[in-house]
């Protein structure tokens, strides 16, 4: 499968195969991460962070130089020459002078659709706006897989901010390629976006609820996520739905025994620090997971893997 000099963008432009592949992909890249490796010797990779982060720029960051590349970039837009007015465009058309792979975050969603239109070296999307973060989706399904040994045939809920969080959307799509049946948990305002539904409706199952007593009985997995609190428009709607959910060892005590907890991080209020220690806890396994599934996406747009 060809994945040199390929855009990461959206999950939406992944078919079923190109999923598997990856995860496949990065199962044999797991001890290579560990251990390092000189693979990606000799290539540059520019992180272009116009919005806060701390496990995406690092997880990259960490990936390339275990893979013996190196990186440059910046974390904040307020130092670069965005600050000076320079187009993204132009931002783009520099960079890639210094790099052979770039990673953009960007708060506008179309931005990293953009910056690959003007970029002839390979675009990963590390987050657009509230639309999608593909690479966080891809090893959570990493680690969905990791856990359960398979993802046909699980029930997984995607519980939050469904709305503007960015994850979830990209997790939806993926997942949407696969039998599972498909829980959504939000409250009202804070609903699966339609077009994402709209997307996936043909292909699987879902259904809403608002409680997470309604779904915890029966799922295999539960995502937790953070209410993204920066992307509301007005305060006021924030404060109605802050703390909306939170999940402490009275919540689990009806969970299935094997049920996987996750969450992209970073968690504010939404899951108690006392579940960490329960066996359903894996969102810091998947923090390592992050390293792996980014080696072998670099490696895989690098063409230093096929
Ligand atoms: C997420 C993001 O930036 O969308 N964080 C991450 O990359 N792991 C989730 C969040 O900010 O809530």
């Amino acid at each position: 499968m060809e994945f040199k000099g390929r855009d990461i963008i959206s999950l939406k432009d992944f078919s079923r195969k190109e999923i598997d592949y990856v995860l496949e992909m990065a199962k044999t890249m797991e001890p290579i991460a560990k251990t390092g490796s000189d693979q990606l010797q000799g290539k540059i990779l520019a992180t272009l962070f116009f919005e806060p982060s701390t496990r995406t720029r690092l997880s990259f960051e960490s990936a390339m130089n275990r893979l013996g590349g190196s990186t440059i970039g910046f974390a904040e837009a307020e130092i670069s020459s965005v600050k000076k007015g320079e187009t993204l465009a132009d931002t783009i058309r520099v960079v890639e002078k210094y790099a052979d792979v770039i990673v953009i975050r960007h708060p506008l969603e179309g931005a990293a659709r953009l910056a690959a239109e003007f970029s002839t070296v390979p675009i990963i999307n590390g987050g657009s706006g509230a639309g999608e973060h593909p690479t966080q989706a891809l090893l959570d399904l990493y680690t969905i897989l990791k856990e359960k040994k398979k993802i046909d045939g699980l029930n997984v809920a995607l519980v939050g901010d469904l709305r503007y969080g960015r994850t979830v959307h990209s997790l939806a799509y993926a997942l949407s390629l696969y039998e599972v049946n498909l829980l959504f948990v939000s409250p009202d305002t804070l609903r699966m976006r339609r077009d994402v539904i709209e997307t996936i409706k043909e292909k699987i199952k879902v259904g809403e609820k608002r409680k997470i007593e309604e779904v915890i009985r029966k799922v295999d997995v539960l995502y937790m996520t953070r209410i993204q609190k920066e992307r509301f428009p007005d305060a006021a709607e924030y404060a109605k739905v802050k703390g909306s959910y939170k999940i402490n060892l009275d919540t689990l005590e009806s969970a299935r025994k094997d049920m996987v907890l996750l969450h992209p991080l970073p968690r504010v209020d939404e899951i108690s620090p006392e579940v960490d220690n329960t066996t359903h806890a894996k969102y810091f396994e998947q923090v390592w997971n992050g390293i792996v599934m980014r080696s072998a996406l670099l490696s895989l747009v690098l063409g230093e893997i096929e």
